[in-house]
């Protein structure tokens, strides 16, 4: 399936069947996420997934019931460092130029540059920052699902704080950004299922420069 239908193919779900998505086409989507790009490749953000009846069972309440997080077979949960820190960063290039087979202060200049720039923003910022780099993944990630025939709900509608607490990130410094149930459409009791797909028309989107 081309990218362009597969992306006409996929609707927000909003009744998934129970039927399991199988862990290599989960682990896939997982890859797409993991490959997303990010501000200067420091991939501020984990994925959690989550399989588990009994925690979903959980996670649901705080995702204000909606039915796609228990009849999905997979939760990707999207989390973001809740700030930036020396030892994040340094971590962070560490590995690059490890797995480069570069020296480990070849980056430094730019490294220190870029500490500059990031430690200039509040926490707030900061968090805000990381926050953005999780949803090119997690579009990624939506993307990914699609190509695969397997259906997925992208999800803000949860309560982060509640959600934190509950898979304990806060004490990992993280922040959970969105959700992506993962799954099969239902046959029937999908509201959504079978609706035009409406996007705003494509002269109010783009505006080329010739
Ligand atoms: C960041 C984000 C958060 C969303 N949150 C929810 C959600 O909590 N529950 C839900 O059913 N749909 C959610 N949606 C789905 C959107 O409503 C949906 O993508 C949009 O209406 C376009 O429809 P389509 O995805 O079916 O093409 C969310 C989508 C995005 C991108």
């Amino acid at each position: 399936m081309e990218l362009i239908n597969a992306l006409n193919w996929r609707y927000a779900t909003k009744k998934m069947s129970g039927e399991k998505v199988a862990d290599e086409k989960v682990q896939q989507i997982v890859d797409a996420a993991h490959l997303a790009p990010s501000s200067s490749g420091l991939q501020p953000f984990e994925v959690i997934v989550v399989s588990n009846e009994e925690l979903k069972q959980k996670i649901q309440p705080i995702a204000y019931g909606q039915s796609q997080i228990v009849d999905g077979s997979h939760l990707l949960i999207f989390a973001s460092w809740d700030k930036y820190t020396d030892e994040r960063i340094d971590a962070i290039f560490d590995h690059m130029n490890t797995e480069r087979g570069l020296p480990l202060d070849n980056t430094d200049d730019y490294k220190a540059g870029l500490k500059a720039q990031l430690f200039s923003m509040t926490e707030e910022q900061q968090a805000a920052h990381t926050g953005k780099q999780s949803y090119i993944a997690f579009g990624t990630a939506v993307a990914a699902a699609a190509m695969l025939q397997v259906d997925a709900t992208p999800m803000e509608g949860f309560v982060n704080d509640q959600l934190d607490e509950l898979l304990g990130l806060k004490a990992k410094g993280l922040k959970s950004q969105t959700i992506l149930t993962l799954g099969y459409r239902a046959t029937d009791g999908d509201w959504l299922q079978g609706m035009k797909k409406v996007r705003q028309p494509k002269d109010k989107f783009v505006t080329e420069l010739k």
